[in-house]
């Protein structure tokens, strides 16, 4: 066979090789992977559905597709959110995440669950542009075209305005004033799509036009015409927001194997909170635990977690510096109080959520929420989430319950047998005689394949 690094030079682009001619290239190619071509293809070979219907599916989600990356979907039951329960689909790689929602699901469920409510749903576009003349130009302009603005993106509109939607309103903003740079601000509904393609099409449509009417207007000297840049959707929505709540008086609050009083647990919970607000170094770890059971279920619905993220953290900073998402207060004199405000441009149509049979799945799962309901789930996953990690950080510490999830991970590594698990989890779980780490069990388990009981000597 000719070298495959041959025939694209000869005539092809890597992205319309076969896939096994791709394979053959990456062989070639990449000459210290210590792997052979036979190896390469195998492990490629073994995540690719045999059902060629579903590996189509997949196949053709994005370029070059070599195989299936694999991660996986698991489920949290127990949110109780505005009455109505709830499993939520997660898919996620990190051990105790899912666990971690569960639990702090169920905790809330036994305290009446979580009350969600929709802040906005406007979602945004913006024109960017560059103009030198006077203000009052600009907005003379703005103000003459606007509404042939609205006029001529209505081809693209129409569907979305059938369905509620569609472009709610264009403003003109100048960045700072005297700067040149300006923008066309677009507030849209999208109803239940993310709406992403929606929104860049027809700011650009806009673009386009504005740019036309100014190139023929009277009000502009030929070196102002403004500069047209670029038109994207802003995956900065604060006015796309969900919030989620929940309290609990602190008398009911308690764990029945920690020595932790009620009143201590929610002093030094909101103290952790508090610290989230004024550390931006903890602040990222805290929201990070929140985005944990947020991308997990982003995922699963087949939701776009880098623009969901993106915006929050965004929204995270608008104050100037870097703060937690959840807030913590006691209320009415003694309840714990805990609540997350979060932008989630989330859809529930369109994109993959109608081709991946699992995003379907967890589509039905849910019982076909709307875009709204879904981003009260979402928040409610990140909130649990939330809870989970800062209780364990102000009991147990948190290494104590991940590792122990992490254990199975461990012991399936050092290809553990049964009489070696047993006692390993009589050792490190049931009468934790040493903090679980991976060097403290690959030293057990060494000691028992060498002979030594380690329970057993002096
Ligand atoms: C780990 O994935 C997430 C936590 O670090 C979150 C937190 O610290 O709040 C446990």
């Amino acid at each position: 066979m000719e070298e495959v690094s041959v025939i694209l030079k000869k005539n092809k682009s890597f992205s319309k090789l076969s896939r096994d001619e791709k394979i053959n290239y990456i062989a070639e190619t990449i000459s210290d992977c210590h792997l052979t071509e036979q190896e390469i293809k195998k492990v490629l070979d073994d995540f690719i559905y045999a059902d060629e219907s579903i590996q189509s599916v997949f196949a053709e989600l994005t370029e070059n597709t070599l195989s299936n990356f694999v991660l996986p979907f698991g489920v949290a039951p127990h949110f109780l959110l505005n009455g109505k329960d709830y499993i939520a689909p997660m898919v996620i790689e990190e051990s105790s995440v899912i666990a971690a929602a569960s639990k702090g699901a169920k905790f809330w469920k036994q305290h009446g669950g979580f009350r969600g409510r929709i802040l906005g749903t406007i979602k945004l576009g913006q024109v960017h542009f560059y103009y030198k003349g006077p203000y009052k130009v600009i907005e003379k302009f703005f103000s003459h075209i606007k509404e042939e603005l609205f006029v001529l993106a209505t081809p693209l509109t129409t569907k979305m305005n059938k369905r509620g939607g569609g472009l709610l309103n264009i403003e003109l903003v100048q960045q700072e004033k005297d700067s040149h740079y300006y923008y066309l601000k677009l507030s849209f509904q999208t109803c239940n799509a993310m709406g992403a393609n929606f929104i860049n099409s027809v700011s650009e449509e806009i673009s386009k036009n504005f740019s036309q009417m100014a190139k023929g207007s009277s009000l502009f000297s030929q070196d102002q015409i403004p500069l047209m840049i670029m038109s994207i959707v802003s995956n900065y929505n604060p006015d796309c927001l969900v919030e989620v709540e929940c309290s609990v008086p602190i008398k009911d609050i308690s764990f029945p194997r920690l020595m932790t009083s009620g009143e201590e647990f929610a002093q030094k919970f909101i103290h952790a909170v508090h610290i989230a607000n004024i550390d931006p170094y903890r602040a990222t770890t805290h929201n990070k635990g929140i985005f944990n059971g947020i991308d997990a279920i982003c995922l699963a619905t087949g939701n776009d977690f880098r623009a969901i993220e993106a915006g929050a953290h965004a929204y995270a900073a608008k104050e100037g510096s870097y703060k937690s998402l959840s807030q913590a207060k006691i209320i009415n004199n003694n309840e714990l109080h805990f609540s997350l405000r979060v932008p989630l441009a989330v859809g529930t149509v369109g994109g993959i959520t109608e081709i991946h049979p699992l995003v379907k799945f967890s589509h039905d799962l849910l019982g076909r929420p709307s875009a709204e309901e879904l981003m009260m789930i979402m928040a409610s996953v990140g909130l649990a989430q939330n809870f989970s990690a800062i209780s364990s950080l102000v009991t147990t510490g948190i290494q104590k319950g991940h590792m122990l999830m992490h254990l199975s991970n461990i012991l399936k590594k050092f290809e553990a047998t049964l009489e070696e698990r047993e006692k390993i989890l009589f050792h490190f779980q049931i009468e934790e005689k040493e903090t679980i780490s991976f060097s403290a069990i690959e030293n057990y388990i060494s000691s028992l394949r060498e002979g030594n009981h380690p329970d057993l000597s002096a």
